[in-house]
């Protein structure tokens, strides 16, 4: 029997602006699960991350499930109220549309599923990032499955040397889902060429080439293009199976000492570098900076072990000083050029219609 995971991930309202999710918030969406659940999943844990919050479910229903998609709907329903009792802002904030159809996907909630024959061992890593979009995960992942500076099993590993076949979507395309097959190693200049387009082109998918077995899963929803408006950041989620044919842990996580800007921060509309944080963190300067958690598991005959925190570690404070640092370097420019995101992906309608005033206002000089 298959084992799928699925992370299913909203903003239903958050303390003190986009920060953090109340305690009773989240009491009321464990409550929820344990007593809906019914014995529809295996396994099942609840995070945060910034303002969001994550519902990591094993279960044998397959990707895409109705009921499980539609249990985690509910859930967030149900946190919805819990937040509107307390005044939290930004009360269902993800909660796009108003009936449930089929599944989450297209409502609002980010989604990341695997659907696989369990391995005797099967770790994996879950991330969570928030004031960003799906775009984050492009530079580490390529740097994690294709690069052998970040990736030493890339020499050292037999298991890896037929390399992965990337999938990627093109997210602005929005009347279906327009992707594209690249395999590593012969074609990552061009899934290069893609990837350093982060609004555009996001890794969906990735696929040992040995095994033909699945690694990578990315939410890759574009809230605007649901929303037709600004409705918060996208703040994507991914699962990623470790060790044997795909990278180890270790491969995976190298990337993010980069702090790589990313965009998001402040109203969804700057440029700042991706900090590693400690699940349950809180967002703080500047509306971030971006943050990525992730937490390591195994699972075996659905039921998964106790995670542990991986940038729960000295290691990563020192990296978040850096990023600190790039962040405060990048912050010390305000609105101007890089810092802030170009004009069409700006999220906030306001500068629509001030950039058309200011149209209007233009002269031409006679010769
Ligand atoms: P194993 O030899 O236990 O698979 O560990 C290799 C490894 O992944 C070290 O990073
Ligand atoms: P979220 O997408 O995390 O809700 O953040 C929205 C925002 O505008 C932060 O300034
Ligand atoms: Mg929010
Ligand atoms: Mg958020």
């Amino acid at each position: 029997m298959n084992t799928t995971l699925s992370i299913i991930k909203a903003d239903i309202g958050s303390i003190g602006g986009h920060i953090k999710p109340s305690q009773r918030l989240m009491e009321r969406v464990r409550e929820y699960l344990k007593t809906k659940g019914g014995d529809l999943f295996t396994d099942c844990r609840v995070s945060s991350t910034g303002d969001d919050v994550a519902i990591l479910f094993s279960h044998h229903q397959g990707t895409l499930n109705e009921e499980i998609h539609k249990l985690a709907w509910d859930t967030f329903i149900e946190g919805t109220e819990v937040a509107k009792e307390q005044g939290l802002y930004g009360a269902g904030q993800d909660l796009l549309k108003d009936a449930f159809s089929g599944n989450v996907k297209g409502m609002g909630p980010a989604v990341a599923e695997l659907e696989f024959e369990e391995r005797p061992n099967e770790p994996f890593l879950f991330f969570a990032a928030d004031k960003t979009d799906p775009g984050a995960y492009n530079l580490p992942l390529f740097l994690s499955f294709a690069d052998p500076m970040h990736n030493s099993g890339l020499i050292l590993s037999p298991k890896m040397s037929k390399g992965f076949r990337f999938v990627i979507m093109d997210v602005s395309y929005v009347q279906g889902d327009r992707v594209i097959e690249l395999n590593t190693p012969e074609e990552i200049y061009d899934i290069a060429a893609l990837l350093r387009d982060n609004e555009r082109f996001v890794v969906e998918s990735i696929y040992s080439r040995e095994t033909g077995d699945q690694a990578v899963s990315v939410s890759t929803t574009r809230l605007h293009n649901i929303a037709g408006k600004y409705t918060g950041k996208d703040d994507p989620v991914m699962l990623v199976r470790v060790q044997g044919g795909f990278p180890a842990t270790g491969e995976v996580l190298s990337p993010y000492n980069i702090g790589h800007f990313v965009a998001g921060f402040m109203r969804g509309s700057h440029n700042g570098p991706l900090m590693p944080v400690k699940k349950n963190s809180t967002i703080s300067y500047f509306d971030g900076p971006p943050v990525v958690t992730c937490q390591a598991f195994c699972v075996h005959a659905g039921k998964l072990t106790e995670s542990v925190d991986v940038f729960d570690h000295p290691y990563w404070d020192w990296v978040r000083n850096e990023v600190s640092r790039k962040a405060t370097e990048l912050r010390r420019q305000g609105f101007s050029g890089p810092a802030m995101l170009p004009y069409s992906e700006l999220e906030y309608g306001g500068i629509v219609e001030k950039m058309k005033k200011l149209d209007k206002k233009f002269q031409v000089r006679e010769k």
